[in-house]
């Protein structure tokens, strides 16, 4: 059937529903170039304004879905799990949850992204593992899930390619914050790739792309009503990305703290999110009843380190040098360290995930335009975190780069926290919708 153009901007326009059809060839006309930027750009702001209804948002993640390759995991043995967070500041998560999960004989197939805006991206940060690579054919793909329980991909050209032209044009016409967009963006790309359990952690405030819990709940909502339209079992976390997740930003800093965090040694923030997204995978599959003795489970295992050697093992299977994070002290070494001190005595009460996302891109680790190159080295660690105590004097964080000292960035780092006699209890979690 072929539609015009003008007749669909115009009912998106009057907030008329389009059907399944329509929206399928408007998608499949501009993959194929018959639909151009300037007239897709329009019809993205005119859904910023007038939304989607639930129709057609599932149509949209359909046409999305179909524009490329589908992966055929049945090869894979066992129950398949996957976890995706909407991104934040210091979020390692998946570095963690990944080999915690296939330590349960689960199955971890993963499809990742890099770094947008301030938030990081896993397959950014698992190249600081020299030889890393995220490009696996689907053989080598299946291969190393069933051989060590665990397999990150990204994606290419033939996966979601509606969604990489889409995303980039959205990027640059202001259009990128709507929630129909966003949730047919990131479930097409979940969709590719079958699983028995789906968690998605939706990150609510500054450093994260929903700033506030009713935002976020919508998008939760909405990504739940794609995941039931193609019969997939869906748990929502919403955690919070006020503050940064964890104590490291960066690239190789967060997979050093990952591994740390697989070796008992991890900030109680992460480790919180984490088994709480494992607990919820581990019931959706049956593997425990209760959601509190999945948890529970969980947080022995990272006592343990038993699982630790999944993402070792992980790294390697996809060429990546894990010896170099074991050694982080002589591998990760920058030109500059720069200490960021408390100059008044109290509790830290906040950090802003946002302005210290943007400040771990101007040491060098994040992007600033699509051509820049990350430094793996560089990054921030939080020496304190919200809820501790401080005394002046005390250093708050550290600034690791290899380019030269900025005095601004000294400035904007000691306004990024808050220092107040009276503490403020910090919440990880926020809700779980399932
Ligand atoms: N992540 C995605 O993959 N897509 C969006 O639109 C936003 C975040």
């Amino acid at each position: 059937m072929n539609y015009s153009f003008s007749e669909i901007i115009e009912k998106k326009k009057h907030s008329i529903e389009l059907s399944a059809e329509e929206i399928k060839w408007l998608i499949n006309s501009y993959v194929k170039n018959n639909v151009t930027d300037y007239q897709m750009a329009a019809f993205a702001m005119a859904v910023y304004f007038n939304g989607m209804t639930k129709a057609e948002t599932l149509a949209l993640t359909q046409s999305y879905v179909e524009s490329g390759y589908v992966y055929d995991v049945s090869e894979v043995t066992g129950l398949k799990a996957d976890k995706h967070s909407t991104g934040g500041v210091g979020d390692k998560t998946s570095l963690v949850y990944s080999p915690l999960v296939a330590s349960y004989g689960v199955k971890v197939c993963k499809l990742s992204g890099r770094g947008l805006g301030v938030t990081g991206g896993t397959i950014d940060k698992l190249e600081s593992c020299k030889g890393w690579t995220s490009e696996l054919s689907k053989e080598k793909f299946i291969k190393t899930i069933n051989e060590v329980g665990m397999s990150i991909t990204g994606q290419s050209d033939d996966i979601v390619p509606a969604d990489k032209k889409m995303y980039a044009l959205r990027d640059v016409t202001g259009t990128v914050d709507s929630i129909p967009l966003i949730a047919a963006s990131i479930m097409s790309k979940k969709l590719v790739i079958d699983s028995d359990s789906l968690i998605l952690d939706v990150k609510v405030g500054a450093g994260a792309f929903m700033k506030n819990i009713d935002i976020a709940e919508k998008l939760a909502n909405e990504m739940i009503t794609i995941g039931h339209g193609y019969n997939r079992k869906v748990s929502i976390l919403l955690t919070d990305m006020q503050k940064p997740l964890g104590k490291a930003i960066g690239n190789a800093i967060e997979v050093k703290e990952a591994w740390d965090t697989l070796n008992n040694n991890g900030p109680e923030d992460l480790k919180e999110v984490v088994c709480t997204a494992a607990g919820l995978t581990l019931t959706d599959l049956g593997i425990f009843d209760k959601l509190e003795d999945a948890i529970s489970d969980c947080y022995k295992k990272l006592e343990t380190g038993e699982c630790a050697h999944f993402l070792q093992e992980f790294v390697e299977a996809q060429g990546g040098n894990f010896e170099l994070i074991k050694n982080y002290e002589q591998n990760f070494t920058t030109k500059n360290k720069i200490e960021v001190l408390a100059e008044e005595n109290g509790y830290i009460i906040s950090q802003d995930a946002e302005t210290i996302g943007l400040l771990s891109m101007e040491l060098g680790a994040g992007r600033k335009t699509k051509e820049d190159l990350i430094d793996f080295s560089a990054g921030i660690y939080l020496n304190k975190k919200t809820g501790d105590v401080v005394k002046t004097g005390d250093v708050v964080l550290t600034f690791y780069t290899n380019f030269d000292i900025n005095n601004d960035w000294i400035e904007k780092a000691k306004k990024s926290f808050t220092i107040s006699s009276q503490n403020e209890k910090q919440q990880n979690i926020i809700k779980i919708i399932r």
